[in-house]
């Protein structure tokens, strides 16, 4: 099968950057979400993303214009119906995910495949929502997507060796290295990565060592690019709650326990980035 039309549902930072390079990669892409307030953000980080690259003489203006072209905004997720894949990005809900899932199994062709960039939500069970689990495939890549060069591939239990051909084809179109793993709660990054920045979290809950000495122990330490406090800024930390979550109840192991910093945080409403403040204060 020849994969020539993306549908990525969700415009926020997962979604806008699989936009990205899906458009980069030649493919026809319709980026969808909710409102056109949000499909406009998702396509307005693009833009920036693609007009640095240009500043930079990494890029011709007339490529920016050609990637952009590429891309189609959308609110409506009956655009889906002529789409070969589709790659979902939104809120990590498990019941929202399916509601969107049955709704776009409907749509789209019966020989789409559907994919999920979840962050740790069982891939055989978003399968089972559809009637074509053999299609169904996880595709999970990391943030920031323009420039982290893995998509971790999860296989589900259906999973077919000819859809998970074409979607490490589809990556690799895509400038990705696709490393794949089977289906277990937080696959193979998250249940390595969120217990590092949950054991942050209770450092810095205990008053180990305040979030700049943590982080900086393992950026000079052991040469990470950004230290976990920072990291989980970066990607949300009502996200790392929920794949903590998701580690805890299925393993039913207490070292996946989140940190209760991390809990409140979340109730607070503080974020990370995204919403100005997190771990660090982003409102200057
Ligand atoms: N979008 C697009 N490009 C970005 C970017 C963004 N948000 N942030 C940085 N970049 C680009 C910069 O433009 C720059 O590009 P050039 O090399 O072309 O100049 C390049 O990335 C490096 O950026 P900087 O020099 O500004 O900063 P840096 O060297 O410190 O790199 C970083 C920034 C890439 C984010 C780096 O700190 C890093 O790799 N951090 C770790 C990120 C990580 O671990 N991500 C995985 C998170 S886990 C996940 O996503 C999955 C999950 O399920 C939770």
């Amino acid at each position: 099968m020849d994969i020539k039309k993306i549908f990525v549902v969700g415009a926020g930072q997962m979604g806008n950057g699989i936009a990205q390079v899906s458009a980069q990669a030649g493919y026809d892409t319709i980026l969808y979400d909710i409102n056109m307030d949000l499909v406009n953000k998702g396509m307005a980080v693009i833009d920036k993303n693609l007009s640095r690259n240009v500043e930079k003489g990494k890029m011709a203006e007339d490529d920016k214009a050609a990637i952009l072209g590429r891309i189609k905004p959308s609110v409506s997720l009956e655009d889906a119906s002529d789409s070969d894949l589709v790659i979902e990005a939104i809120i990590e809900n498990f019941e929202i995910k399916k509601k969107v899932f049955e709704q776009l199994d409907k749509i789209t062709p019966p020989e789409a495949i559907l994919a999920s960039n979840t962050s740790s939500l069982p891939i055989t069970q978003l399968a089972a929502t559809t009637s074509r689990p053999e299609k169904f495939i996880g595709m999970h890549f990391m943030n920031p997507v323009p420039v982290m060069k893995l998509v971790e591939i999860i296989r589900g239990l259906a999973t077919t060796d000819e859809v998970y051909n074409i979607i490490e084809d589809v990556s690799k179109k895509m400038g990705k290295v696709p490393v794949w793993c089977n289906d277990v709660p937080g696959f193979v990054s998250n249940r390595v990565l969120q217990v590092m920045i949950n054991e942050a979290l209770w450092e810095l809950y205990e008053g180990v060592a305040p979030a700049e000495n943590i982080d900086n122990i393992m950026k000079l330490g052991m040469n990470h690019p950004m230290g976990p406090c920072a990291l989980a800024d970066l990607i949300g930390l009502d996200t790392i709650l929920s794949i903590l979550n998701v580690m805890y109840e299925g393993y039913g192991d207490p070292k996946y326990r989140p940190s209760p910093l991390l809990r409140q945080y979340v109730q607070a409403g503080w974020l990370g980035r995204k919403t100005g403040k997190g771990i660090y204060d982003y409102s200057k």
